[in-house]
């Protein structure tokens, strides 16, 4: 048979999108003059066929992990690193992605096991300092500076290495893909020719991947899909508090967090990150509420502040930081419809203390108590935790794992829980603690001595 026609595609290098016809314009993402000529994605291309297995026969693994000996990278991973898995860790450029893989590569090293550090970004001397700074000893710890995936394969078939980490996976190329290093389709084949080689030895690879906070970087986004876990390095560089969520994980639960602080010798794990998102809060101040908030399988205690102020311009402004602004907007709606408080006029700022993005619908309740607190100039009571999600219209829904969250609470000193009755009762009680139930928003505000009418 005639080998089919090579097909001329039009990839954009900026989100990868593909058209046999050329734009100058890219439909897609909108960017100007980023279609440039490639291939079709030509992963698996000239791979044998595999044979197909009986299912019954398939031997499960049984999912060996390898601890790295980090407990929060454990954690984040679900309890360790999968053989023969396709890990991402992406990031902003300087919040540490370097860092945090070279002390997992020390951690590996030291129980024996041969680790490859690939440096594609900085010269192997670079990385060395950075180990210096990290009091790195490196046993069994191999550095190289290469960018070319052939070459880098060639030496993981000689090395035999127990893991492989990439930084970054923008900067390798393959010889068999003819665009320019950093586009979409070389990221894309490299990371797909590194799964293959993965599955194929049972040895895990670690790829970094760089993303700015406007994606103006192709790469990493593309990959989602390709790769088996994906870590994010969460908020910008700024903070010392620095939060890796698992966003995917083929392997185990996802939204799993792990926490760290940034010091002078490395990424340090944060045993107890209640204590660190509270460090900084004032008691007695309107517009505080201290939630609890369940990020994977962890109980994180953490403020929610709110300012509400008389709005100088006639559209009111509302601006969030780690809550959804619509989630805030129609917590808003409800609060006007359903207790008549007058919020038109006001502008509406809310923030998250500690740069932690709040995901999870339980924090609503807490998010209302800020809000009216500010509002009305009170504080909440003192040693007081919300937590529930909130319904449209103002009743109060049962959230998940209710102890977990009052026993974080108790063991933080907290003494007054206001929570979903239908949260109650616990399967289990927790002693030296408060609990009161609340069904709709009203008993919730009475119950925190806030003005508002029940609805
Ligand atoms: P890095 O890991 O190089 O970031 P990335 O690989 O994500 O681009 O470094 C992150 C920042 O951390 C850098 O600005 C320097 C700082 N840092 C410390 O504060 N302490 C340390 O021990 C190290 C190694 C870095
Ligand atoms: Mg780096």
């Amino acid at each position: 048979m005639a080998p089919a026609p090579l097909k001329r595609l039009h990839v954009c290098s900026k989100c990868g999108f593909q058209s046999p016809k050329w734009f100058g314009r890219c439909p897609s993402c909108g960017d100007w003059n980023a279609l440039v000529e490639g291939k079709a994605s030509s992963s698996g291309k000239s791979r044998p066929a595999v044979p197909a297995h009986a299912y019954a026969e398939i031997q499960g693994s049984g999912l060996q992990r390898i601890t790295t000996g980090n407990s929060e990278v454990d954690r984040t991973l679900g309890g360790g690193i999968v053989p023969g898995s396709l890990i991402l860790l992406g990031g902003e450029p300087g919040i540490g992605k370097s860092t945090l893989l070279l002390q997992v590569a020390e951690s590996l090293s030291n129980q024996g096991r041969p680790v490859l550090y690939v440096a594609g970004e900085e010269s192997v001397e670079q990385i060395r300092l950075r180990g210096d700074r990290l009091e790195v000893q490196g046993k069994r710890l191999y550095l190289l500076g290469e960018t070319c995936l052939e070459r880098i394969l060639e030496q993981i078939e000689s090395l035999r290495p127990s893991v492989v980490i990439v930084d970054s996976i923008q900067t390798m190329f393959s010889e068999a893909t003819e665009s320019i290093p950093g586009s979409v389709s070389q990221i894309r084949d490299c990371a797909a020719e590194l799964l293959v080689f993965a599955k194929r030895e049972g040895v895990p690879v670690l790829l970094i991947g760089h993303i700015t906070k406007d994606g103006a970087l192709a790469g990493p986004k593309a990959l989602e899909h390709i790769v088996d876990v994906v870590l994010y390095f969460e908020g910008t560089r700024h903070r010392n508090e620095k939060i890796v969520r698992a966003v995917k994980n083929r392997f185990g639960p996802s939204n799993e967090l792990g926490i760290f602080e940034m010091s002078s010798r490395g990424l340090r794990c944060v045993e107890n990150p209640s204590r660190l998102f509270l460090s900084q809060r004032s008691e007695r101040v309107s517009g505080s509420a201290v939630t609890c908030t369940m990020e994977g399988s962890r109980p994180v205690l953490v403020e929610v502040q709110a300012l509400v102020s008389q709005s100088g311009f006639s559209a009111a402004r509302r601006m969030t930081d780690g809550v959804d602004a619509n989630r805030v907007a129609l917590l808003l709606a409800m609060l006007e419809k359903r207790l008549g408080l007058d919020l038109l006029g006001s502008d509406v700022y809310i923030n998250v203390a500690g740069g932690f993005s709040l995901t999870e619908p339980g924090v609503d309740l807490a998010i209302v108590a800020a809000i009216v607190s500010s509002l009305g100039n009170r504080p909440l009571p003192e040693s007081t935790v919300v937590f529930g999600e909130v319904g449209l219209a103002g009743e109060i829904r049962a959230v998940s794992f209710p102890r977990n969250r009052v026993k974080e609470a108790s063991m933080m000193g907290f003494r007054n829980l206001i929570l979903p009755a239908n949260s109650l009762p616990l399967n289990e009680p927790v002693r030296g603690v408060s609990l009161q139930g609340v069904a709709t928003v009203g008993e919730c505000l009475e119950a925190i001595a806030l003005p508002g009418t029940g609805p």
